[in-house]
Order: structure tokens, then sequence, then C-alpha cells
């Protein structure tokens, strides 16, 4: 039987989606040292299939990982990290907050959070909340979620910190971080992928092909991406 680190290894489109991913969040932590980079919910390890050698922790245990370990609880030394990394990560933490308390003492003054999660665009946004098998919950005035699995999570978290409360975020974390928008990426071929989870019978090199004519469209084409990056410097 196959795993689904080898059904995502080849499948052409889902490789490619890798790739983009963890290539856009090595070039925000730039030159990180690997040995002081982790990735926060990292799961099966999937970047290092595109070469990346940061270390990998997740509240799930697999073969891949350096630490087992809660986002809001980090087996790490004050001011001991580069970076943090977290692809797909971040809506699944339930106590966010107590992950960027966490984040801000292990992180070296400039030490970077680089983040890839679900965007808000309206496309996206009604995909998420109408057609995606995870919750998208944009009404809840709270950031935190109860949760009694690893895969509990709200799409929305980042819509609800970085655009609906945007000066909340500020007044309570602006102080300790500078947040960045840096990039959006992956449109409708997403949909049409199914993504990893769902994906579709529809050709993985035919998506390929359509993610890289959607990569080179240009900042009006982030109305139909489905991710963004941002980044947090710790201050
Ligand atoms: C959608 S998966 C993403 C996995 C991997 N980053 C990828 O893209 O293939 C979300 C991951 O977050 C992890 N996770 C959920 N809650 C967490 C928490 N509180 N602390 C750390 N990891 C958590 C899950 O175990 C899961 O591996």
């Amino acid at each position: 039987m196959c795993t689904d680190q080898e059904r995502i290894a080849n499948d052409e489109y889902l490789t490619a989606l890798y790739e983009r991913a963890y290539g856009a969040l090595a070039s925000v932590v730039g030159i990180a040292h690997p040995d002081h980079t982790v990735e926060i919910g990292s799961g099966l390890g999937l970047a290092s299939l595109s070469g990346h050698r940061w270390l990998h922790s997740d509240v799930t245990a697999s073969p891949a990982l350096a630490v087992q370990n809660t986002a809001e609880r980090l087996p790490f030394q004050d001011a001991s990290l580069d970076a943090l990394i977290l692809k797909d990560s971040w809506h699944h933490i339930p106590d966010i907050e107590g992950f960027l308390t966490e984040a801000h003492r292990a992180l070296r003054i400039g030490g970077t959070i680089a983040v890839f999660d679900p965007y808000w665009g309206v496309v996206a946004r009604c995909v998420y909340r109408f057609l995606h098998q995870e919750r998208w919950d944009a009404r809840t005035p709270s950031w935190s979620f109860a949760s009694t699995s690893p895969w509990d999570s709200n799409q929305a978290l980042t819509y609800m910190m970085l655009r609906r409360d945007l000066q909340r975020f500020n007044e309570v974390w602006g102080s300790r971080f500078t947040l960045t928008e840096r990039s959006r990426h992956i449109g409708p071929s997403f949909l049409l992928s199914g993504g990893v989870s769902r994906r579709t019978p529809i050709s993985g090199r035919f998506l390929r092909a359509m993610l890289s004519w959607e990569e080179r469209r240009g900042s009006w084409f982030d109305h139909f991406r489905f991710f963004h990056v941002f980044s947090l410097v710790k201050r």
C-alpha cells in the first residue's frame, strides 16, 4: 500500500504545490541556520522532499520528527532559534496566542516566524466555507478554539487575526513582532486538484502546467488564490 508521502511524491501537481509552499517559506527565512530552524506541525516532514533540512516538530508522532511537542509549549531554550516555519499548521493551533508567547521566548531578536496558511480572497473564502472538509468560522470573536484532535482547525484564523482584527493584533503583538504580508499563492488549480486529502483524477501534469500559468499572473489574480505567506519578525 502506498503511504501519503509516496502518494504526494508521485503526484506531479502535489509535489509542485509543496515545492512552491516550502520554497516561499525558505525565501522568507533566508539564511537561518537549519539546526536553529524548526517547522511546527511538520506532519510527515515533506519539506525534506524539496531539500530543506530544518528540524521537524509536531504534536502527532511521525518518524520524521526531531521533537514531538505542541506549538504552545516549545522545548527550546530562550532566544535559541533563528526561525519557525508553519505550513498549513497555524490554523490547527487551538491556542495561537499561547504559541506566539512561546515563539517570542524561543526566537532570537530578529528571528522569524514564516507562515503559509489559507488566504481570505473572495473565491478562497467561499470554497473554504462551503466546499472544504475543514471548518471556516469567521464569526467567532475568539482567536482560540476548542480542540479534541490535532486535525481540528479554523481556516479563518489568519483572516480574523490579520484582517478582521488587525488593529487588535497590532495592539497586542505589534510591540513584540513586525508583521509583513509577503505573497499569495496557488489559484484554481488547487480547487480542481481536490487538494492533498481529496485528490481528483485530473492529471497532475495538466494541473502543474496550470499552476505555472497562475504564477505568471499579476497581483490582480490574488482574488483567485487560496494561500498566503506572511512573516512575524521578533523585535
Ligand atoms: C494540515 S497538517 C500540515 C502538515 C505539514 N505541515 C504539511 O503541510 O504536510 C497540520 C499539522 O499540524 C499539527 N498540529 C495540530 N495541532 C498542533 C499543535 N497544537 N501543535 C503542533 N502541531 C499541531 C498536526 O498534527 C498536523 O501534522
